[in-house]
């Protein structure tokens, strides 16, 4: 039912033949071959370096066009539940979510699928012993698309390896993987930034700030960026909190100028776009003495006074600059940021951007951007 399917029967056959072993310590650039369709639009999403320009764009135009289709709340409305009517979707997701859940399952909707959800592993065949792979061969037995969001990096990653060798080969989109990628939030980042700057992401200044060591989105915006012409990242934290080395290789290989920089107060006045983060706390753990067992910390680290936007700083931020957030927020932000009026202040915005940069990847998973693209608008 989705895309093209494979590139050719040489990748076909080797995606069969391949051990997980082999396919994990595979290149990211290798991988491709096994992840995208043919014309190089994703089958698989399950990083945010599958991407290049062209299906950036595509996705963009793709939502941008829904959006509008949508708001003709029967013809087009009716038009756009036609496009996968039939098919069915599974988000599981194994980790806490509010946004990236409920915009794929209302992007899911929105096309028209039926809609299935594991938010509880323990409540699955996991419970009995189950492995990973099983289960997600046994969700292809039911759906023609799955969503996941798991605490393990490169769980999505054994999803698509597992479901390269089934024959109900069905796309698997990465939600979140531990530590690693969130490559869906960095298409909404793109699609929050092409709309707030009529399409010009091209020689922007980008300063991300807080937990960019294990923030998933800032990593997976960053590979993003190779993509654009001129783009200049400031990376802001706590020296425990720095970017990793991975993605700073990734960037100087790319020629995309990076640099760190402790004090937020002297760059915010250079952004195009300020990126906040929270502090990722829900990955630290220690070890209760003399029984060696790792618990989650129960208390949340703030931020530190140095690394929070505060109210004022919307005075020193450029006329057109925006303020985005991934979400959920907590200390790194003044409250009072977020209740303001200031258009600049974009991050509602952002998660709503969310689910139809969503519409738009599930509709080109299936095929389906020509459709939209081409649909008529009846005159009003
Ligand atoms: N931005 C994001 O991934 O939010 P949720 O964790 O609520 O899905």
């Amino acid at each position: 039912m989705a895309g093209e399917s494979w590139p050719s029967k040489k990748v076909e056959r080797m995606a069969q033949e391949m051990s997980w072993k082999d396919f994990s310590a595979m290149e990211d650039r290798e991988k491709v071959p096994f992840l995208n369709n043919p014309n190089g639009n994703p089958f698989h999403v399950l990083f945010a370096q599958q991407f290049n320009r062209e299906n950036l764009d595509l996705l963009c135009q793709v939502a941008e066009k829904a959006r509008l289709i949508n708001k003709d709340r029967k013809k087009g409305r009716e038009f756009l539940k036609s496009l996968l009517f039939g098919t069915y979707a599974l988000n599981f997701f194994a980790q806490p979510s509010t946004r990236t859940f409920l915009s794929f399952q209302t992007a899911q909707e929105v096309l028209g699928m039926g809609i299935r959800d594991i938010r509880d592993p323990s409540t699955s065949s996991e419970a009995k012993g189950e492995t990973l792979e099983d289960s997600i061969r046994t969700f292809s037995s039911y759906v023609d698309l799955v969503v996941m969001r798991h605490p393990h990096e490169g769980s999505a990653e054994l999803g698509a390896w597992v479901l390269n060798k089934s024959d109900r080969r069905i796309p698997i989109i990465n939600g979140g993987s531990g530590k690693d990628q969130h490559p869906t939030q960095a298409l909404l980042d793109i699609y929050t930034l092409y709309k707030s700057f009529d399409g010009q992401i091209d020689g922007r200044t980008i300063v991300m700030v807080g937990d960019l060591a294990r923030g998933r989105t800032v990593r997976s915006l960053s590979y993003l960026m190779k993509n654009y012409q001129g783009v200049e990242l400031f990376f802001v934290s706590p020296p425990h909190l720095r970017m990793r080395d991975d993605i700073k290789d990734f960037l100087d290989r790319h020629d995309i100028f990076c640099q760190e920089e402790d004090d937020l107060e002297e760059v915010i006045p250079l952004a195009d776009a300020i990126y906040m983060t929270r502090v990722q706390d829900e990955w630290d753990e220690k070890h209760i003495k003399g029984k060696g067992v790792p618990v989650r910390l129960k208390f949340r680290q703030p931020i530190g006074p140095k690394y929070r936007f505060k109210k004022e700083y919307l005075e020193w931020m450029k006329k057109d600059a925006v303020l985005m957030h991934p979400l959920p927020k907590r200390d790194e932000i003044e409250e009072e940021v977020g209740y303001s009026s200031d258009s600049r202040v974009v991050f509602w915005r952002q998660e709503r951007n969310g689910m139809w940069i969503r519409v738009a990847l599930i509709a080109v998973i299936f095929g389906k951007e020509k459709e939209i693209l081409d649909y008529q608008m009846s005159s009003p």
